[in-house]
């Protein structure tokens, strides 16, 4: 290329690919999501989160004692440093729980003598630590702003459950930790979304997997990413009423305001995840709360909607996060929650494609087109 031609410039990367991966493939056209090679449906039917977690990490399904040990390794990772509880103590009632959350996993590293240690089995170890400790750390955070004290781990419980049992400090019902555990398992891994990307790019520069994790809750903070699911949610809460929905929707798209939980940069069709998030809501109807049944009623009008404007016409459709408001609220988790819970989940994903990538790591060093101008004069400041 001449130095006077102007380079195509792929804003937001968009359809950009920045490596090869076996972990994920979003087939956005037909909206489909494999996790190493199993679809999302198959996966949300069969296994549970720590399997996941294993067949991200590993690229296999675990058989029954690979997954027995995997479980063992995550139990006894789930304590945190009381430095850590005092630093939620100290922030999770002033700060956005997600700042605290990247605080914390940045703070983790000073407790870990592995840090340093690029080895692969080191980073293998470091990663499962990571899955095991997010988890604890926003359960601390959610169980500190509502003002309790913190709850230690249970080593006899499954790694959601136990989550929810530092979150709730009892055992969860059925009903809580089923929705859960799904949202778990729907928000593991989605290949080169932003959050991934920030963590490659950051691990990229042979960075320790901290620091890289840490560039990815950052990441996922925003709310065209991660924060997206707490959004839709506040939406349908300024909704109200379901009767009030078509006015809403009509006057936000006319006021080319964005209605969170729909588009996507990948899919052209509807998410695989949302559609299994809606399932669920639904079968929930005759047993859920009052606040829960309404705000299904406000997203089904708004869904519908959205569909017939936007749908086939836009490619814009629902996301893994229109649902799962109304979801998570079943099991009575607070809207603020949802995002560290994101993370507490994409941890497996951010973790999966940080050990691929390092095993024949390039730094990433994108260019950008400069068009400002050059050889200026420097005027010395008092004569400016
Ligand atoms: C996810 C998202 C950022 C992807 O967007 P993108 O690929 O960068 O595309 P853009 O934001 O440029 O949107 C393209 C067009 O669709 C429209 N659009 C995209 N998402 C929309 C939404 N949720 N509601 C209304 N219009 C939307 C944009 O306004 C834009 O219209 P224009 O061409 O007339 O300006 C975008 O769809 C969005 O902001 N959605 C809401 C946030 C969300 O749910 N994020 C979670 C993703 S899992």
């Amino acid at each position: 290329m001449a130095d006077s031609a102007v380079p195509v410039i792929s804003t937001g990367l968009q359809n950009i690919y920045i490596t090869e991966s076996k972990i994920c493939r979003v087939d956005g056209e037909n909206g489909k999501l494999y996790y190493r090679g199993y679809s999302i449906d198959t996966i949300a039917r069969n296994s549970n989160y720590e399997e996941v977690a294993y067949l991200l990490i590993y690229g296999n399904l675990p058989k029954r004692q690979e997954l027995e040990a995997f479980r063992q390794q995550l139990k006894n990772e789930r304590e945190i440093p009381d430095s850590i509880v005092k630093l939620i103590k100290e922030s999770a009632n002033k700060a956005d729980p997600m700042d605290v959350l990247r605080t914390a996993v940045s703070y983790l590293s000073i407790y870990d003598n592995e840090t340093k240690d690029q080895s692969q089995e080191s980073n293998i170890r470091k990663s499962i630590r990571l899955i095991s400790k997010i988890s604890s750390i926003v359960a601390a955070i959610g169980r500190i702003r509502d003002g309790f004290d913190y709850v230690h781990p249970d080593k006899s419980l499954g790694h959601t459950e136990n989550f929810l049992y530092m979150l709730k400090g009892r055992r969860p019902a059925k009903e809580e930790l089923v929705p859960v555990e799904m949202m778990y398992i729907l928000q593991a891994e989605h290949s080169s979304n932003a959050s991934t990307f920030s963590t490659i790019v950051t691990g990229s520069t042979l960075s320790d997997i901290y620091s890289a994790v840490t560039s990815g809750i950052a990441t996922l903070k925003g709310p065209l990413h991660g924060g997206a699911d707490e959004e839709a949610l506040r939406m349908m809460y300024a909704i109200g009423k379901p009767e009030n929905t078509e006015k809403y929707i009509e006057e936000a798209l006319a006021g080319k305001q964005k209605i969170m939980g729909f588009g996507h940069r990948v899919y052209k069709a509807y998410d695989p995840r949302a559609r299994i998030i809606k399932d669920y809501l639904l079968t929930l109807q005759n047993h859920a709360s009052e606040e829960v049944r309404n705000l299904t009623k406000i997203a089904l009008i708004a869904e519908k909607m959205m569909i017939d404007k936007l749908g086939k016409s836009h490619g814009i459709w629902p996301n893994v996060d229109f649902f799962a408001g109304p979801v998570y609220r079943s099991a009575d988790i607070k809207l603020e929650m949802f995002t560290p819970m994101f993370a507490a989940s994409r941890i497996a994903g951010w973790s999966a494609h940080m050990l691929e990538y390092w095993k024949d790591n390039k730094l990433i060093r994108p260019l950008e087109y400069y068009t400002g101008q050059l050889d200026l004069q420097y005027i010395p400041i008092d004569k400016r």
